[in-house]
C-alpha cells in the first residue's frame, strides 16, 4: 500500500492508552505541541558531549541535574517538555497510543517494543529529554548520566537517585532494592547469592547479550516490524535482558503498586528519573555494539521508520 514505508503515527490522532488494570489512560501529547510539530533536520553537533557514569557524578554536575529536573517537574503540563509531558511520550508509545499511519480503521497500533524500533524510538527519546535538560541547566554541554549496570562498580542502584527529598527521587520503587546487588537476571524473584555471585552471574550475562547471542542485527536489535505488522514481532537480545529485567527490579513490589510501578510497567516507567539513566546505558551498548564489529540494518523501513516528541 502507499503506506508500506516508512513506518510512522498518526500524531494528530493519538487516543487514550490502555493501563494494566485495561483502564483508559490520557498519554497524548499537548495538543497545542501536535499542531505545531515540524519535520526535525539533524545538524552536526558543534561539540561532542560527554555522558558520565551515574555512580561518578560530581556534586557541582548533580546540582544541575537537580536544577533542570526541578524547572521541568514545575512546568504546567500542557508544556511538552514538563517533565510529566517528557514521562507520557513513553506511555503513549508503549501502551497503544497510536496508530500506524493509514491502518487508523483496523486499529493497527504503533508500539516501541518488542521490535527493531526498541534502540532508535529510545535512543531518540532520550536526545530530546536532555536537550530539554540542557536548557533548563543552563548547559548546552549537559548530559544524561548512563546507569552503569554492566560494569560492577555500577551493579548497584545508583546513589543520586535515593535522596527522598530531591527531585531524582521517585517514591514508587522496590525499597529493598536500593542498596542491594542488581540481578541482571531478576524475574520477580530475589536470588539468595553472595553479591560477588551475582556480580559474576551479571557479567556472563552481559557477555552473552552483547556477544554470543547478537551475532546478527536481527539478534541484536529485535525483529523487524513494517507498516501494516501487528506490534511486538519480537525483541532482541539486551531488550529482553537485562532491559526488562531492570526495570523490573526497580519497580515496586505487589503490595507497594499493583504493576511494579513506576519502572516495572510500561505507562509509568517515565515517570521516574533513573528510567533515562537505564536508557542512557541501554544506549551505551547499541555504541558498544558497534564497536565490537556489529552490522546495522541496511533495511529502509527500519531507516525511515519516524516518530513525534
Ligand atoms: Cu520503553 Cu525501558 O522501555
Amino acid at each position: 500500500s502507499a503506506y508500506a514505508a516508512p513506518l510512522a503515527p498518526t500524531f494528530t490522532a493519538c487516543h487514550d492508552s490502555t493501563d494494566p488494570d485495561k483502564k483508559p489512560i490520557d498519554c497524548c501529547p499537548p495538543t497545542a505541541a501536535a499542531a505545531d510539530s515540524k519535520d526535525y533536520v539533524p545538524t552536526a553537533p558543534k561539540v561532542v558531549n560527554t555522558r558520565l557514569a551515574a555512580h561518578l557524578v560530581d556534586d557541582t554536575w548533580l546540582a544541575k541535574y537537580k536544577k533542570a529536573l526541578t524547572a521541568m517537574r514545575k512546568l504546567d503540563d500542557s508544556d511538552p517538555r514538563s517533565f510529566k509531558a517528557q514521562a507520557n511520550v513513553h506511555c503513549a508509545y508503549c501502551n497503544g497510543g497510536y496508530y500506524q499511519a493509514g491502518y487508523e480503521t483496523s486499529k493497527l497500533n504503533l508500539d516501541v517494543h518488542f521490535s527493531w524500533l526498541f534502540f532508535p524510538f529510545h535512543i531518540w527519546y532520550l536526545y530530546f529529554f536532555e536537550r530539554i535538560f540542557q536548557k533548563y541547566a543552563d548547559d548546552d554541554t549537559f548530559t544524561i548520566p548512563f546507569w552503569n549496570w554492566a560494569n560492577p562498580y555500577g551493579m548497584f542502584f545508583p546513589s543520586i537517585f535515593i535522596d527522598s527529598s530531591s527531585p531524582l527521587h521517585d517514591s514508587l520503587r522496590n525499597s529493598n532494592h536500593l542498596t542491594k546487588v542488581l540481578d541482571l537476571n531478576y524475574k520477580g524473584t530475589d536470588t539468595s547469592d553472595s553479591t560477588i555471585t551475582v556480580i559474576k552471574n551479571n557479567l556472563i550475562t552481559m557477555y552473552k547479550q552483547m556477544v554470543t547471542q547478537s551475532t546478527t542485527a536481527t539478534a541484536f536489535f529485535g525483529k523487524p516490524f513494517r507498516a501494516g505488522n501487528a506490534s511486538g514481532p519480537g525483541a532482541g537480545s539486551i531488550e529482553t535482558t537485562p532491559h526488562t529485567n531492570v526495570h523490573r527490579w526497580v519497580g515496586s513490589e505487589p503490595g507497594e503498586a499493583d504493576h511494579g510501578e513506576d519502572m516495572g510497567t510500561f505507562y509509568s516507567a517515565g515517570r521516574d528519573p533513573v528510567f533515562y539513566s537505564h536508557h542512557a546505558n541501554v544506549d551505551r551498548m547499541w555504541n558498544l555494539w558497534d564497536s565490537l564489529g556489529g552490522q546495522n540494518f541496511n533495511d529502509s523501513d527500519w531507516l525511515n521508520s519516524s516518530f513525534y516528541f
